[in-house]
């Protein structure tokens, strides 16, 4: 999401160098894995069909600078953005169950076509940049007009689509807290933004109980962000996605971290959890964040066989039970 800021005080970015998997265990049973790195590269080391669900929010086109090289949303095309993201969740299909859902959050970018940087956010540090550097965005020659919305999130849902997932839903996330944008003083701004669910096949787990909205989701931005993380989606929007979608004690994805929202938010609401990010300084927060939880390092090994063992509530869930024909049988007469 994009949420931003008006604090000042932000995490200054850094390279990414390492690329370890950390893993870790409750006494409850619940565990955690964090593997550092590029999410394409790091997902395919997991295994298929695991996880219930995923939950994320990719960077956006040309929103932030994350400040190393092999961050994702700096690509020189539309196109080729969309391509680095396919190839990422190419891999959380793979990984996810075949009756699992994946909740996107995506937010869309303007092509200004000025030749020149574009909007600034003094207070924000990761948007800073919009106001030295000339972005693809920035330059003119593209076949839409100047100043209009390229339509991001829509192009990435189609080209989900082609991929193989099943589009369900393209939830309005309302941020009622909303912050005023200061360049735009030509058209509304931009308070909503997309939460695509997606399912691995037609068939898939819904709790129909745990829906708290239909399809207009009205949940304020948190302003106390963690790791002072100014693109940070809010624990309640990650809560209904997992709850809705994976049972006590099931299995969550995040390919892109950040802050880890969805890492706490699983672990708070009963869930394991395995997340990707390459940023060292997120990593290095995140890591202290799920020892806060009361979480002891364990192997890699340990992780990746207890993801191998789905949760012992799965046959009893509602979501299981009550609202689809499985693969293979009959319709009840
Ligand atoms: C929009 S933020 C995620 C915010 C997160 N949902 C939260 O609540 O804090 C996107 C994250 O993706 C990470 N990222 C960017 N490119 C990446 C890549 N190629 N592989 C893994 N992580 C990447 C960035 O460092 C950033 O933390």
């Amino acid at each position: 999401m994009d949420t931003r800021s008006s604090e000042s005080a932000i995490l200054e970015p850094s390279s990414s160098h390492t690329s370890a998997n950390f893993g870790y265990a409750a006494t409850s049973g619940h565990f955690a894995g964090l593997l550092h790195g590029n999410s394409a590269e790091k997902l395919r080391t997991l295994p298929s069909d695991v996880f219930n669900v995923a939950v994320t929010s990719p960077p956006y086109y040309w929103v932030r600078d994350y400040g190393y090289e092999g961050q994702l949303g700096h690509e020189e095309s539309v196109d080729a953005y969309i391509e680095a993201l396919m190839e990422v969740f190419d891999e959380v299909k793979r990984t996810l169950h075949p009756e699992g859902a994946f909740f996107l959050n995506i937010g869309d970018t303007y092509y200004s076509g000025n030749g020149q940087p574009h909007g600034s956010d003094p207070k924000c540090s990761s948007r800073n940049f919009l106001r030295r550097k000339v972005r693809p965005v920035d330059v003119s020659g593209w076949d839409i007009p100047k100043k209009s919305m390229i339509g991001v999130p829509w192009k990435v849902a189609f080209a989900m689509q082609q991929r193989g997932w099943t589009l369900r839903s393209s939830i309005i996330w309302n941020r009622v807290n909303a912050f005023v944008e200061p360049t735009a003083r030509d058209r509304p701004y931009r308070q909503y933004e997309f939460v695509f669910m997606f399912s691995k096949s037609r068939f898939y787990s819904f709790d129909r109980s745990k829906l708290v909205e239909e399809d207009v989701w009205n949940i304020p931005i948190e302003r106390n962000r963690r790791a002072k993380h100014n693109a940070a989606f809010p624990s309640e929007l990650v809560r209904r996605c997992i709850e809705i979608s994976s049972p006590p004690n099931g299995h969550v994805l995040d390919p892109f971290v950040g802050s880890g929202t969805t890492i706490l938010t699983a672990l708070q609401n009963h869930r394991n959890v395995v997340g990707v990010e390459m940023s060292d300084d997120y990593i290095d927060y995140v890591q202290g964040a799920i020892e806060g939880e009361g979480l002891e390092s364990v192997s890699w090994d340990k992780v990746d066989s207890l993801l191998k063992t789905p949760s012992a509530l799965w046959e009893s869930w509602e979501g299981n039970r009550l609202n689809f024909r499985k693969p293979g049988t009959k319709k009840k007469e």
